[in-house]
């Protein structure tokens, strides 16, 4: 990453206005704001700027668009040095900005760079003609087609010493240059070709509306509807043999409860006596354990009464 800095007094121009083309266009960035932001438009105004002035920021570019927002010089500077997008530094016609993060780097992205230094000079200077200038940035995103880099506005990929450096003395000389791969692919996919979707017949329009697969489709649309059809009427057979069930319990209940034995009532909350398995805790749910009064159960009242008797009644 390059030190965001505003470029030397000595190349800096002495003032910057919009174009009127521009001042109009500008306005109309601006009118899309509610009244009060208008420094939201502060981007695409500095982005003019730059276009206007030959693909760099001077600082009295950066002026213009604070003194036409109302906003604080401090604050548009803030904005143009943060984005790399905005150029501080005087840039070739032809500025080419080189990736130098990893997937580049171990694709060739080094070789690349002393291209650059051979062809254009060291980093942020521009060549005598004033035709080229370079920089090494951060991941561009087409690391799939590494190494790349990105020429004014287009991506040059698939870079390798030798096209690339015919493609600056192409872009040098003004001769026509071919964006995106530089190789034999298109955009990213594999080197040599596709891998897939190859069959020629998928391309044959005369397929469309005949052939078998009408037949397949037909097949397997009935194929579904079939079994939509069988799972719905188990579910619905299932559903009514289980409220036949509930209805046949139901009556049978309060027989049950005249002929056979209550089991022993669990208590609201404690586990039934016959669960197989009780919580480890279980024995702390007893009123003895949990310190509540023992009241007298019909099996040990009688002993108790006994032991209250008086003797003189013995
Ligand atoms: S690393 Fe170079 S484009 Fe992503």
């Amino acid at each position: 990453m390059s030190v965001r800095r505003l470029a030397p007094d000595h190349v800096q121009p002495a003032s910057f206005a919009f174009t009127a083309a521009n001042e109009n266009w500008a306005d109309q960035q601006i009118a899309k704001y509610p009244e009060g932001r208008q420094a939201s438009a502060v981007i695409p105004l500095l982005w003019k700027a730059q276009e206007q002035h030959h693909g760099w920021l001077p600082r009295a570019a950066i002026e213009a668009v604070a003194k036409k927002l109302g906003m604080a010089p401090m604050r548009v500077l803030e904005v143009a040095t943060f984005y790399t997008m905005f150029n501080l530094q005087p840039v070739g016609e032809h500025f080419v900005q080189l990736c130098g993060t990893t997937p580049c780097a171990l694709r060739g992205a080094e070789a690349l760079k002393k291209v650059c230094e051979e062809v254009i000079g060291p980093q942020s200077t521009v060549t005598a003609d004033g035709k080229l200038s370079w920089l090494e940035v951060e991941c561009l995103g087409a690391c799939c087609n590494a190494p790349m880099a990105q020429i004014n506005f287009d991506y040059y990929e698939d870079l390798t010493p030798e096209n690339f450096r015919k493609l600056l003395g192409d872009l040098r000389e003004g001769r026509p240059v071919k964006p995106g791969p530089q190789v034999d692919r298109s955009c990213s996919e594999p080197l040599g070709g596709g891998e897939t979707l190859k069959d020629a017949a998928l391309y044959d329009g005369s397929m469309i509306g005949a052939g078998d697969w009408q037949a397949r489709i037909t097949t397997q649309r009935e194929e579904a509807a079939i079994k939509i059809a069988s799972e719905k009427a188990a579910a619905e057979a299932k559903a009514k043999a289980e409220a036949e069930a509930a209805a046949a319990a139901s009556k049978a209940g309060p027989t049950d409860v005249k002929t056979t034995p209550a089991p022993e009532a669990a208590a609201p909350g404690r586990p039934k006596p016959s669960a197989p398995k009780q919580p480890a805790n279980a024995a702390q749910d007893t009123p003895s354990a949990t310190g509540k009064a023992i009241k007298d159960t019909p099996a040990k009242a009688p002993a108790r009464k006994r032991a209250a008797k008086p003797k003189s009644e013995e």
